[in-house]
C-alpha cells in the first residue's frame, strides 16, 4: 500500500526522504513522487513511474539539484486511476499546497464536482487530488496551516493518512490520520513523518503514533497533537527497539529468504518470556488474561491472507485439543455481513501488520455490536502500537521482527505459535486441559526451532525440484487434518510470487471434483505427516498416480509414502507432534515457492499487484 515519508529540518531532507521510500518499498507500489519547499519558498516536484531508482536518476538528471529543508515523498499503490507519472503523488494545488495520502477519500466525486464550480483544475484521476484543493480553499479563511487542515478533514469521508505543505507555512508540517497509519519521527530541531518506523530508523528511534483522528502540526522545534475533537493531547514518545540494520539484507538475496531462514529464532523470541524451561506456559497475554478466558465458552478468528490460514490451523486444535468450538472467518466477509454475536466469545484477530483495512473493520464491528454481552477481543500482532493492538482488550505481539518480503513467513509461523500458547492458556483456565498435555504442548514448541533448522537443511533438494516447476500453468497442493490449511498457504505462497496458479484442497475431496484436472501436466504436492489420516491420504494419493499426475511428497521420514514412478518423494521431517508438525511442514511450501519464483525471475519480494499491508479495502 501507499507508503508516506516527510519532514522539516535544518539540512536537505531529499536524501532522507528517498531513502525513506526505499525503506517503504516492501508495502508495495507503483510509482513514486517528492516534493520540497526549495530555498526560494516554490514547491519543486518530482515523480516517476516505476521503482524509486526511476524517480532518483530523473532527480538527478534535473537542471537545478532538487533540495529543500521541508518535504513530502510517497509510494503510491493505485487504487484510483492508473499506475501513471500524473497519477503519482504528491499532489499540488495552485504551487501553493502540497500533499501526500494514503487511504481512500469515498466522496472524492461529490467534493470534485464542488471544487469543479469553484474553478479547481484536475491533472489526475486520483481520489487525492481533491485533498489539496479542499486544503487550498480551506486557507483562504484560516488562520493557519493547521486550522486548515482541521477543517478540510471534516469534508473527507473514507480513510486517509495525509502530509501536507504550504509555500504559505513554509515552516509548518501537518500530518494527519484516520483509518491509515502514521507515524512521527522526533529528532533533535528534526521531525519526521513516515508511515511506519523502519522508514525513520537512519535518523530517529524515538517516535509518536498518531492516534485515529488526530492531526499534527509538526515544527523543527515542537510537535503539536490535537485529537478528533480539536483539543490539544499529549501523545507519548516512544523508543523503537529496532534498529536501521534489523531491515537490512545481509547475506540474502531476497527478504523472502532472510525472513525463512530467520524462522528458528522468530520461534525462540516469541516463546521467550512466556514458558519455563520445565515446560509450564506462564502469564503470555497479559494480567487480565486470565479472568476473561474464564468467560469464554467459545472462539471466533478473523484475519486475511496467511493470518487467514494460521486461524484455520488453530481452529483444528481448538476443537481437537480442548474441545472449545471454534469459527474462522475471513474479516472482509465478516465485516459486511450481519453477523450473529455468540455470548462468551473470544474474537481472535491475527495479523501481522495490524493495519489490514478489513480485520480492523471488522474488530471495530465487533466492539460496537457487543451491548452488554461477555465478549472480549484479542489480537495476535507483529507490529507494537499498530491499531490493532490498540483496539483491543488482549494483545499477544508476536516477536517475529520486521517482516519486509510482501509473502508472509515467519509471520505465519510466529502466529502459530501464538495460537498454540493461545489453546494451552484457554485450556488451562476452562480446565480443559491437564498439566501433563500443557508440558507436552510447550516441551513440543521448545522443540520446534530445531524442527525448523532441520527443514531448512532440505534446501536444495527443493531447488532442483522447482526446476520441473517453471513452465507449469497451475498445481494442486492436497492435505488433510491441519495440513489443508498448511497446503492452502503452500498455494497462495505460490501463486503470490511466481503467478502460477494454485489450488489447495483436502485430500479426501479429490473424487468429487478436482480429479478431473489430473494430468502429466500438472503438478500436485502433498504433504504427509505421519499421522492417523496417513493411510487415507495414501490412498488418494495413489488416485492421482493411477491417472499419471506428477507428484511431490513432503513426509515424515516415519511415513513411508512409495517413492516409485511419478512420485518424488521429500522426507522434511520426522518426529514432529500435532502442533509442531503443521508449523514444520510448512518450510518446505515456502521454500519451494521461493525457488520457482526465484527461476521464474519474478520480484520475490514485491510481486506484481500486491502490497506488503493492506490499509484500504
Ligand atoms: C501473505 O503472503 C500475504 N501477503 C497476505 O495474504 C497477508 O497475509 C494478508 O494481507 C494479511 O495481512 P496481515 O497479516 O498484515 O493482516
Amino acid at each position: 500500500m501507499c507508503g508516506i515519508v516527510g519532514g522539516i529540518a535544518e539540512r536537505n531532507l531529499v536524501p532522507i526522504l528517498l531513502e525513506g521510500l526505499k525503506r517503504l518499498e516492501y508495502r508495495g507500489y507503483d510509482s513514486s513522487g517528492v516534493a520540497v519547499l526549495d530555498s526560494e519558498n516554490t514547491i519543486q516536484r518530482v515523480r516517476a513511474l516505476g521503482k524509486i531508482k526511476s524517480l532518483e536518476a530523473k532527480i538527478a538528471e534535473a537542471e537545478h539539484p532538487l533540495s529543500g529543508q521541508i518535504g513530502i515523498a510517497h509510494t503510491r499503490w493505485a487504487t484510483h486511476g492508473v499506475p501513471a507519472e500524473n497519477n503519482a503523488h504528491p499532489h499540488i494545488c495552485n504551487n501553493q499546497v502540497a500533499v501526500v495520502h494514503n487511504g481512500i477519500i469515498e466522496n472524492y466525486q461529490s467534493l470534485k464536482k464542488h471544487q469543479l464550480t469553484e474553478g479547481y483544475r484536475f491533472t489526475s484521476d486520483t481520489d487525492t487530488e481533491v485533498v489539496a484543493h479542499c486544503v487550498h480553499e480551506q486557507l483562504k479563511s484560516s488562520q493557519t496551516l493547521l486550522e486548515a487542515v482541521q477543517k478540510a478533514i471534516t469534508h473527507f469521508e473514507g480513510a486517509y493518512a495525509l502530509g501536507v505543505v504550504s509555500v504559505e507555512y513554509p515552516n509548518t508540517l501537518i500530518a494527519a490520520r484516520k483509518g491509515s497509519p502514521l507515524v512521527i519521527g522526533v529528532g533533535i530541531g528534526e521531525h519526521f513523518i513516515a508511515s511506519d518506523v523502519s522508514a525513520l530508523l537512519p535518523v530517529t528511534q524515538s517516535f509518536i503514533f498518531l492516534e485515529e483522528g488526530d492531526v499534527a502540526e509538526i515544527t523543527r522545534e515542537s510537535v503539536n497533537v490535537y485529537d478528533v475533537n480539536g483539543h490539544q493531547v499529549a501523545r507519548e514518545i516512544k523508543q523503537s527497539s529496532l534498529t536501521m540494520h534489523s531491515v537490512d539484507l545481509g547475506e540474502h538475496r531476497h527478504y523472502m529468504h532472510k525472513e525463512i531462514f530467520e524462522q528458528p529464532q522468530a520461534v525462540i523470541d516469541t516463546l521467550e518470556g512466556r514458558i519455563t524451561q520445565n515446560h509450564m506456559l506462564v502469564s503470555a497475554f497479559g494480567h487480565d488474561a486470565e479472568a476473561i478466558f474464564q468467560t469464554v465458552r467459545q472462539v471466533q478468528i478473523i484475519a486475511c491472507g496467511t493470518s487467514y490460514h494460521a486461524g484455520l490451523v488453530a481452529k483444528y486444535w481448538f476443537e481437537d485439543i480442548i474441545g472449545l468450538p471454534c469459527q474462522v472467518e475471513v474479516a472482509s466477509e465478516y465485516r459486511y455481513r450481519n453477523p450473529v454475536l455468540l455470548d462468551h466469545t473470544l474474537f481472535v484477530t491475527i495479523s501481522q501488520s495490524g493495519e489490514t483495512a478489513d480485520t480492523l473493520a471488522a474488530l471495530q464491528q465487533i466492539k460496537a455490536l457487543k451491548g452488554d454481552k461477555t465478549i472480549a477481543t484479542l489480537s495476535i500482532c507483529n507490529v507494537p502500537e499498530s491499531s490493532l493492538t490498540r483496539e483491543s482488550d488482549l494483545t499477544f505481539l508476536t516477536h517475529a521482527g520486521p517482516e519486509i518480503g510482501v509473502a508472509s513467513t515467519k509471520a505465519f509461523t510466529t502466529q502459530l505459535v501464538a495460537l498454540s500458547l493461545l489453546v494451552t492458556a484457554l485450556g488451562k483456565a476452562l480446565h480443559l486441559m491437564s498439566e501433563t498435555q500443557e508440558r507436552k504442548i510447550i516441551h513440543g514448541l521448545q522443540k520446534l526451532p530445531g524442527l525448523l533448522q532441520k527443514a531448512l537443511t532440505h534446501e536444495n533438494d527443493i531447488k532442483a525440484i522447482a526446476q520441473g516447476f517453471a513452465d507449469k500453468e497451475s498445481a494442486l497442493f492436497l492435505g488433510r487434518g491441519t495440513m489443508y490449511p498448511i497446503a492452502m498457504e503452500g498455494a497462495l505462497k505460490l501463486k503470490e510470487i511466481s503467478y502460477i496458479h494454485a489450488e489447495a484442497y483436502p485430500a479426501g475431496e479429490l473424487k468429487h471434483g478436482p480429479l478431473a484436472l489430473i494430468d502429466e501436466h500438472i503438478p500436485v504436492i502433498a504433504i504427509a505427516p505421519h499421522d492417523d489420516l496417513l493411510e487415507k491420504l495414501k490412498s488418494n494419493l495413489q488416485e492421482v498416480k493411477a491417472r499419471g499426475g506428477q507428484m511431490i511428497v513432503f513426509e515424515d521420514e516415519q511415513a513411508d509414502v512409495d517413492s516409485q514412478g511419478n512420485m518424488k518423494v521429500v522426507k522434511a521431517t520426522t518426529n514432529v507432534g500435532r502442533i509442531t508438525a503443521p508449523i514444520t511442514f510448512n518450510v518446505p511450501l515456502q521454500l519451494l515457492s521461493y525457488h520457482v519464483a526465484l527461476i521464474k525471475g519474478t520480484d520475490v519480494d514485491q510481486p506484481r499487484n500486491l502490497a506488503k499491508s493492506v490499509t484500504v479495502e
